[in-house]
């Protein structure tokens, strides 16, 4: 398997074949995960620290427990209680870290380019678990895990993302993979959550659910990130719901067999109706959440590999 990466900081880093062999291996991780007997010990005797400089359940929790998986030694640093209050700068943190030798460490942090730069100071493979609007990887990877499985393709889908995509970093990760594997994107959304400039990713864009989800094969919803908002975004939740919340009836505009996305945590009866989201026959919420284990394996067992020669260099 190649993979030739040190760190997993974006899907702008990617490859199409580096894409599928992340997916490929996730496979095997998917068929071990539904054992009752989950363990492996490919990362056994190595050092994993989550450190979430925000909050989050299902990605800290799914980090944690893919490396508890894999046979790592797993410590989640509780970023509240830590120095990083008392003033520490992220890269005083980061290097005090480091001389504690971990192998991998999953981050996530408010600030756009914060992962990249801590990426630069440390002695180990550093994964991206989203930070500010800029990027999440391992959740693109298993959207494209969860859409490869119910569509048996990765190629040639017209994929719908809608709602929130200015403050997204869910949504430029997977504009990024999706585009690379050669599907079709289009953004459905307000123009005051659409980002200046987003044509240029070769994106169609529209305003209105009534014209962008007609025929689409995926339906990708996305959170209303009010932390990132200011005020004046939106006219209120209820209008929103109104155009741009994703029902029943919504939903018969794509093709009949389209699935439902969401990256979750979800606003149910803002940007989905809550009945639809637990549609076993349109939503696979439920799957992405299992495809993230898996995915989160593999990233950390291809980015294992790597550790000895990029140590060599360094
Ligand atoms: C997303 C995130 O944090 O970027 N959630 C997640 O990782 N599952 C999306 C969101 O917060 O809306």
């Amino acid at each position: 398997m190649s993979f030739p990466h040190r760190h997993l900081l974006g899907i702008e880093h990617l490859s199409p074949p580096d894409i599928t062999t992340i997916l490929d291996l996730a496979e095997t991780y998917v068929t071990l995960n539904r054992q009752s007997a989950k363990h492996s010990d490919v990362l056994a005797g190595l050092t994993q620290i989550n450190m979430f400089f925000e909050n989050s359940t299902r990605t800290q929790a799914s980090f944690e427990i893919a490396g508890k998986r894999l046979g790592a030694d797993v410590m989640n640093m509780a970023m509240q209680a830590s120095s990083v209050k008392k003033g520490e700068t992220l890269i005083d943190t980061a290097l005090t870290l480091n001389a504690m030798h971990p192998d991998l460490l999953v981050v996530r942090h408010p600030h756009s380019g914060a992962v990249d730069l801590l990426a630069q100071k440390v002695n180990c493979a550093v994964l991206n678990a989203g930070d500010g609007q800029h990027e999440h990887p391992t959740q693109a990877l298993l959207d494209a895990l969860t859409i490869r499985r119910a569509k048996g393709r990765l190629h040639r889908l017209s994929v719908a993302i809608c709602g929130d995509i200015a403050h997204s970093r869910v949504a430029r990760s997977n504009i990024l993979l999706l585009g690379k594997m050669e599907n079709r994107v289009r953004l459905i959304g307000p123009p005051t959550l659409m980002p200046s400039g987003i044509a240029d990713f070769g994106v169609e864009v529209f305003e209105d659910m009534t014209e962008g989800l007609k025929d689409v094969d995926v339906v990708m919803m996305l959170r209303l990130q009010k932390e990132r908002m200011d005020g004046g975004f939106i006219p209120s939740e209820r209008e929103y719901y109104h155009r741009y919340g994703l029902d029943a009836q919504k939903l018969k505009l794509a093709k009949p067999d389209a699935i439902v996305m969401h990256p979750g945590p979800m606003n149910r009866g803002v940007e989905i109706d809550g009945t639809l989201a637990d549609d076993i026959h349109r939503s696979v919420i439920q799957e992405q959440v299992e495809m993230g284990v898996a995915v989160r394996m593999a990233a950390m067992q291809l980015l294992a590999g790597n550790l000895a020669s990029a140590r060599a260099l360094a």
